[in-house]
């Protein structure tokens, strides 16, 4: 296979961060096995400047004519396309506290995971504007970033002048998805009018609803019951947040969406049963997705109910919608298989042990929620091909082509392609790792895969044809990321 430098990806770089730092250089990966969505194929890969200019068989003429500054000697590893999380929380204001990663330590854990784009939430406040929500996350963002990063935006207030913002950001780009919370009665919360209106407007501008599907002021009467019943251990988190409470949301969620004429995203699927209500739907040929997070393939309650040296050491997997009984795994698995599930996300939200979980000491309902994640879910699901549950190619599809398809950021991302950004990672199936807060980069104490043994990691990273990690050396640098327009969501056409 010969290509040339041919498309231009149709999503645009926002003027400053990204081109004042334009490398100029030519830089040949030889010799791996290059695996996409749809291929798996010898092939090198010659990067002009930041982005992927040919893709040629190995040893083929082609490939031998090409001259390089650079080349990565890439034999017996994959090559694949830069992980895109499509679901993160950098620096995040939650229960009185802010999760623990910034957008510098966060996009850098990310890297060294083998990610390179992230896709954060900028929040709208109670009586704010989403202008505001986004400029105070540009504001934590620009020049700090060592990948590139976009951001959806969290409505917590539906009202005729936030409908119209919403109609300005899908047009410039700036943000084309909008998440709506059926939980957390009083923040994020928005009952099924709003949700209605917002979903309307999506359906006339394109921008894609992404629901936390949870009846939350359901859970807030069982939270209260709960805690007037002295269960107040980490571990009533994950019951009171009851599964049938996330389907019936998923339900309503999904009616509400065909009332609207909208396409629907439920992030941070954990239940079997909220599964089937989208499975349903889908068999209806409705355009609902779903994405779920290695928290819910690989923890379960048992996690919750770890009690630890002091009692309490289930409140590091405290997050929402929580982890559910083990049997929910398989469902999950069967679902990412079968494409009723089509990405897999981190809802990375850490919060360290020390000082920021422990403020639900008493009372679950005051951990904050959120696990950390985002450097470790290419190699867990890398774990998940080398089990047998998914596909090399599926691993590549539900991490990096998809939720760049579904966000719009494709063929820019998520892909190996003539044109495409030379976000790629030369990846080691054979590394063998034990996953530890020791080592990892995350800015967060503890690790909710301590102890895990993992076989594959990324050795070579590069992000935008930069090198910013190999072999174990850091070589990024915050303010190399930068900030990314969409399109509406591409995984309808
Ligand atoms: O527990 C979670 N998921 N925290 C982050 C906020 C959210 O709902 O995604
Ligand atoms: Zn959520
Ligand atoms: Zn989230």
């Amino acid at each position: 296979m010969t290509s040339t430098p041919s498309s231009t990806p149709s999503s645009t770089p926002a003027p400053g961060t990204g081109t004042a730092t334009a490398r100029t250089g030519r830089t040949a990966i030889r010799g791996g096995l290059v695996v996409t969505a749809t291929e798996e194929l010898r092939a090198d890969v010659l990067i002009e400047g930041e982005r992927i200019a040919a893709l040629a068989a190995t040893g083929s003429e082609a490939a031998l004519s090409w001259t390089a500054d650079t080349v990565i000697d890439a034999d017996g590893h994959y090559v694949v396309p830069g992980g895109v999380d499509a679901h993160t929380h950098m620096e995040l204001p939650f229960g009185g506290t802010h999760a623990s990663d910034t957008f510098e330590t966060g996009t850098r854990a990310a890297a060294w995971g083998g990610t390179t784009t992230i896709v954060d939430f900028a929040v709208q406040s109670v009586g704010g504007s989403l202008r505001e929500g986004l400029d105070t996350w540009h504001a934590k963002a620009e020049g700090n970033c060592a990948i590139d990063y976009a951001f959806h935006t969290i409505v917590s207030d539906v009202t005729d002048a936030v409908l119209k913002e919403m109609d300005t950001l899908v047009d410039s780009g700036e943000s084309t998805s909008f998440k709506l919370f059926m939980a957390y009665p009083g923040v994020f919360y928005s009952d099924d009018g709003r949700i209605l209106r917002a979903m309307q407007r999506g359906a006339a501008n394109g921008g894609l609803t992404m629901m936390h599907a949870e009846n939350g002021i359901a859970i807030d009467v069982l939270v209260e019951q709960a805690l007037a019943a002295g269960r107040t251990a980490p571990r009533y988190h994950g019951e009171v947040r009851r599964e049938l409470l996330e389907a019936e949301a998923t339900h309503r969620a999904i009616k509400l969406a065909q009332v609207a004429g909208s396409p629907l995203y439920v992030v941070h699927v954990s239940a079997a049963s909220a599964l089937a209500e989208l499975a349903r739907a889908r068999d209806e040929g409705l355009p609902v997705f779903g994405e779920t997070c290695p928290q819910y393939l690989f923890l379960s309650t048992d996690n919750l109910a770890e009690e630890g040296a002091d009692g309490f050491e289930g409140a590091k997997y405290v997050c929402s919608t929580p982890l559910r009984p083990r049997e929910h795994q398989e469902a999950l698995w069967r679902g990412l298989r079968t494409n009723d599930l089509q990405v897999v996300s981190t809802d990375h939200c850490p919060f360290c042990y020390t000082g920021q979980k422990e403020l639900g000491r008493g009372d679950f309902s005051k951990i904050p929620n959120g696990l950390p994640g985002v450097e470790n879910r290419m190699d867990l699901l890398h774990q998940a091909v080398v089990d047998g549950r998914i596909s090399r190619r599926r691993w590549i599809e539900i991490a990096c082509t998809t939720p760049a398809r579904m966000f719009g950021l494709h063929p820019r991302k998520g892909t190996l392609a003539p044109g495409a950004d030379a976000d790629v990672v030369v990846y080691d199936p054979n590394a063998v790792q034990t996953v530890s807060a020791a080592t990892h980069h995350m800015n967060v104490d503890y690790s909710a895969y301590e102890g895990r043994t993992l076989t594959g990691r990324a050795r070579t990273v590069l992000s935008r044809g930069t090198v910013v990690l190999d072999r174990g050396t850091w070589l990024g640098r915050a303010g190399h990321g930068a900030f990314l327009r969409r399109d509406t969501c591409q995984y309808l056409d």
